[in-house]
């Protein structure tokens, strides 16, 4: 069950196996110039030449400087994302060749600016945080409830949300992370329809979603369902080359000029070609064959649901959830997700997230149902042999610990530190972003009270084999403070 069973086709035979380049301008751009016997005199320094550093550079072509129909170029790239809001109904879209993250930093600063008030989900991925710093914006979290039954987050109520907008009724925009990293969904209309009714935007992270709408059993896109900005990851569940990323925007609530200009500012400038392309073909692909690639695997994995949870292994399961998530829950069996991925590993296969209590093979719809049926099998077989003593169901640090923010996360990110041990750090403000990784939501982040209850949190998670990422001591025994 290798990588290699996608079949390893060459760069040369598999051009466009689908026959989209007609209906994909970059992606035909692309093709284009690896046919033709050009002459580069410009970057990459690697000239196209694979007897060099070998095939790695293969296929990577830049983005020319100046307009030129028909050749990867910005006025191309504008003809490939006027496709793409085409498709989705957006006013503008723009493709990011540094993922989500790259894109969440650009929607924030379009948002809000210096000193502005943001309402935020806590369970937001890092890289909003960091949005935030270079905003200067200061956030007022709100927290979605969390599913007694399995300890992860479900949705952020509506009622939730309009105490923080009656609190804060000059916040500038409404930023929430939708579907959450383990697949569940808010419900996205009520809270547009709320936040609008305060004349402001709501912004979804929708890393997870760049599928939805495509299949009668996905849940709708967010920018139908009422958000004026939706960041996308097309890496994560299209089939894109790492990195890709795009952002469809609304007018209604944004001002997209000052949305370009952020966007302009947080962006190479030079874009490898290729990953565009790869956007395009995405984008082009589920136009045309979206619903009849995605519902064998839809199909597919509730077969596979259907089976874990036979074995009495628990799923995330039911209504307002991403059906190709495919989230199990190993407490209810007292088996060791560690465990569990590490004989996975053995047998060359990768998850996209594992901890003790949880692991998460990412499924897309370039999978087939055969690999999906024989990955059930192993997980069910490890499973097995790790049955243990049932556990409570723990809540997640990322998840479980309310922040109190003592100064803006961009003043305390960029002021001088203090290094203190552990025990010390309690009461002092943080002056690091702390975070379980995946799923990369800040357990502490620059500027936020440490408390006791945080730290061990963060232990307890450290503990089970988490990785504590984006710290100078990812042990923890010493923390980054502002001085007093
Ligand atoms: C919710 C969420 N937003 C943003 C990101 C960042 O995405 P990318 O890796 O494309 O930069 C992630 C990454 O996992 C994520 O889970």
């Amino acid at each position: 069950m290798s990588q290699h069973a996608f079949g390893a086709a060459t760069l040369l035979d598999t051009k466009d196996p689908m026959g989209l380049r007609s209906s994909a301008p970059l992606l035909d751009a692309w093709i284009r110039d690896m046919e033709t016997d050009r002459s580069p005199f410009q970057i990459p320094g690697h000239k196209g030449r694979t007897d060099l550093t070998g095939a790695i550079v293969d296929g990577d072509i830049p983005v020319l400087p100046g307009n030129h129909p028909h050749r990867i170029s910005p006025s191309l790239i504008l003809e490939a994302e006027a496709l793409a809001a085409a498709l989705w109904g957006a006013s503008l879209c723009r493709f990011g060749v540094n993922g989500s993250s790259g894109s969440n930093h650009a929607a924030v600063m379009a948002v809000a600016g210096h000193g502005d008030k943001v309402i935020v989900s806590r369970t937001l991925h890092k890289s909003v945080l960091v949005g935030l710093v270079y905003a200067g914006a200061i956030p007022i979290w709100v927290r979605p409830e969390i599913d007694p039954l399995t300890g992860l987050p479900s949705h952020l109520p509506v009622e939730t949300l309009e105490k923080a907008l009656q609190a804060h009724p000059d916040a500038k925009a409404v930023l929430i992370g939708e579907p959450s990293y383990v697949g569940t969904m808010s419900n996205v209309p009520a809270l547009a329809l709320l936040t609008h009714s305060y004349g402001i935007p709501l912004v979804v992270d929708a890393a997870w979603a760049a599928h939805f709408g495509f299949h009668p059993e996905l849940p709708e896109h967010p920018l139908k369902q009422g958000a004026d900005i939706v960041v996308t990851s097309a890496h994560k569940t299209l089939p894109s080359y790492s990195q890709a990323s795009f952002v469809l925007v609304r007018d209604e609530f944004v001002d997209l000029d000052r949305f370009n200009k952020m966007f302009d500012a947080t962006i190479t400038t030079s874009m490898s070609g290729r990953i565009l392309a790869s956007i395009d073909a995405a984008r082009a692909l589920l136009a045309r064959h979206g619903e009849e690639l995605i519902d064998p695997i839809i199909q597919a994995t509730a077969r596979g649901r259907a089976r874990l949870m036979e074995h009495g292994i628990g799923v995330i399961d039911g209504e307002n959830i991403d059906p190709l998530k495919l989230v199990i829950l190993l407490s209810t069996v007292g088996a060791d997700g560690n465990q569990v991925e590490a004989e996975l590993l053995a047998q060359n296969i990768d998850l996209e997230m594992a901890n003790r209590d949880m692991i998460i093979p990412m499924i897309t719809f370039a999978d087939t149902p055969a690999r999906i049926n024989d990955l059930v099998d192993r997980i069910i077989d490890s499973v097995e042999r790790h049955r243990g003593e049932l556990r409570p169901i723990s809540i997640s640090a990322s998840f479980s610990i309310e922040p109190e923010v003592v100064v803006s996360p961009r003043e305390a990110f960029f002021s001088t530190t203090e290094t203190v041990s552990a025990a010390q750090a309690v009461g002092r403000v943080c002056a690091e972003m702390i975070c379980p990784y995946p799923p990369g939501v800040p357990v502490l982040s620059t500027g936020e009270r440490i408390t006791q209850a945080a730290l061990d949190a963060l232990f307890a998670a450290r503990d089970s084999g988490v990785r504590i990422a984006f710290v100078a001591d990812p042990t923890l025994s010493t923390i980054k403070v502002l001085p007093l």
